[in-house]
């Protein structure tokens, strides 16, 4: 009867006489649902149920018992099956049933589609680049990830601090807990405490209940503590505290709470520099840098701009219907030249709207943010040199070069640009080289 029921709606449907039988069409697989009776001859259900599951038999089995023989069907329930059925059923009863247990599956096989999703975008392979200094960085991360040591993440703004955070989070032993992030400079100063440290009901006009807050939402898991640098003086006291003592107090409580928190900082200020004119505490700051990563800027890894552009263009490409589009190469070679203050978000960006402003499959110049286009910007400044001479010198092979390009190699047209005479020309040229 079941067969004939089950067929109508259009299910596969194969018979087995007793456990036994069934055990072994199980175990050669292919099954999503198993029906299962109680009293069978050769083998009953619980027993059936205890093999199968021993066996690892994957499909959801729903028992089904006739009047008496309840207790035994939730005994199957404590065994592992998903549900049961009392005899005699309506068709649609059992239809019910299975359709709820088909949800089930499909949201447990969509939510294993989305974890496995999550964590190979947050692992290392979502971070390009083939620069070597990343190199030692990746190998860095695999290392600290394991450890509860906080990690303090430097560089630009757009230098892909938030990535090394979660990759970090992503390859510890934490990864099924939380990563919460905060931005300490986005969240006013009389908000972030209880943000943060959560509060008790009636700690202050708008607390009408309790509220756990972020150290407790990332309890066993990683608080990234973005823009440490703009934490107000009054909090970090707080912070420290927590870092030391591994225990939080909500606004307006008195007792404290253990919380287990990794944590993550990052800023793109100069934290040293902020401890020295005492807007940062010089003992949290040595909490905080206990390991650190500073990531280059992206005008010092060039040889990550052509990979950075072909994932871009692959991933808004994807979003945005629009598979196939590539990048002129006179483009890579402006790109090249750029400075880039926003580093790989800006270069993120470009690409994005530059797809969105291109109409063919090839990506130009035209399609880019003027400032991109039009680079007024020496590269190749080494960040920690005040030297006058050295600027100098690369503003002028900076110029000359542009002003070579604009007039077609014309030196005589180009030193006119310059504002310089042909002769001086002539002798910069050859003092840097560039003949
Ligand atoms: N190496 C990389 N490979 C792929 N994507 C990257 C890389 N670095 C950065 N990105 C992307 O660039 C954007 C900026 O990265 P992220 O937010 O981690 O930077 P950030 O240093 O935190 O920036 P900010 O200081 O502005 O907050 C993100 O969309 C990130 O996915
Ligand atoms: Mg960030």
């Amino acid at each position: 009867m079941l067969q004939v029921i089950l067929r109508k709606q259009g299910y596969v449907v194969e018979e087995a006489a007793n456990g036994s039988e069934a055990l072994q069409k199980a175990l050669a697989g292919g099954f999503d649902f198993i029906l299962s009776d109680i009293r069978m001859p050769v083998m009953d259900g619980p027993e059936f149920l205890r093999q199968a599951s021993d066996a690892g038999v994957s499909a959801t089995i729903i028992m089904m018992s006739a009047y008496g023989t309840v207790d035994t069907a939730i005994e199957c329930m404590k065994l592992g099956a998903y549900d049961y059925i009392s005899k005699p059923f309506k068709n649609d009863e059992i239809l019910l049933v299975l359709k709820k247990a088909e949800e089930r599956q499909r949201l447990a096989a969509e939510n294993r589609r989305l974890k496995e999703e999550m964590h190979r975008e947050f692992s290392f392979a979502s971070i390009i680049s083939r620069n070597p200094r990343m190199g030692e960085i990746f190998s860095l991360v695999e290392k600290v990830s394991e450890y509860k040591t906080t990690v303090l993440v430097l560089g630009e703004s757009g230098t892909g601090k938030e990535l090394v955070a979660r990759a970090i989070h992503y390859n510890s032993g934490r990864r099924n807990a939380e990563f919460v992030a905060v931005n300490c400079g986005a969240i006013p100063e009389s908000l972030l405490e209880s943000e943060l440290f959560g509060h008790v009901r009636g700690a202050f006009t708008d607390a009408s209940a309790d509220k756990a807050g972020l150290f407790e939402q990332a309890d066993g898991g990683t608080l990234f503590l973005d823009e440490i640098g703009e934490m107000p003086l009054s909090l970090q006291t707080k912070i420290l505290r927590v870092l030391q003592e591994g225990e939080i107090r909500r606004v307006g409580e008195t007792t404290p709470k253990k919380v287990d928190v990794r944590v993550i900082s990052a800023t793109s200020k100069d934290l040293e520099h902020e401890v020295r004119g005492g807007g940062f505490r010089e003992d949290l700051f040595f909490r905080l840098n206990v390991f650190s990563i500073k990531l280059p800027p992206l005008r010092e890894r060039l040889e990550d701009i052509p990979l950075l552009v072909a994932h871009f263009l692959g991933k808004y490409g994807d979003k945005f219907g629009r598979p196939g589009v590539e990048c002129a190469p006179q483009v890579v070679k402006e790109f090249m030249k750029y400075t880039w203050p926003g580093n790989v978000r800006e270069l993120e960006n470009a690409i994005e709207r530059g797809l969105i402003l291109c109409e063919g499959d090839l990506l130009t110049m035209d399609c880019l943010p003027d400032g991109i286009r039009n680079v007024h910007t020496v590269r190749y400044l080494p960040a920690d040199s005040l030297s006058i001479k050295q600027a100098g010198e690369m503003l002028e092979r900076d110029f000359i070069r542009r002003a070579l390009e604009k007039t077609g190699g014309n030196r005589t047209h180009a030193a006119k640009l310059l504002e310089i005479s042909h002769r001086a020309l002539l002798y910069k040229l050859k003092e840097y080289g560039m003949e």
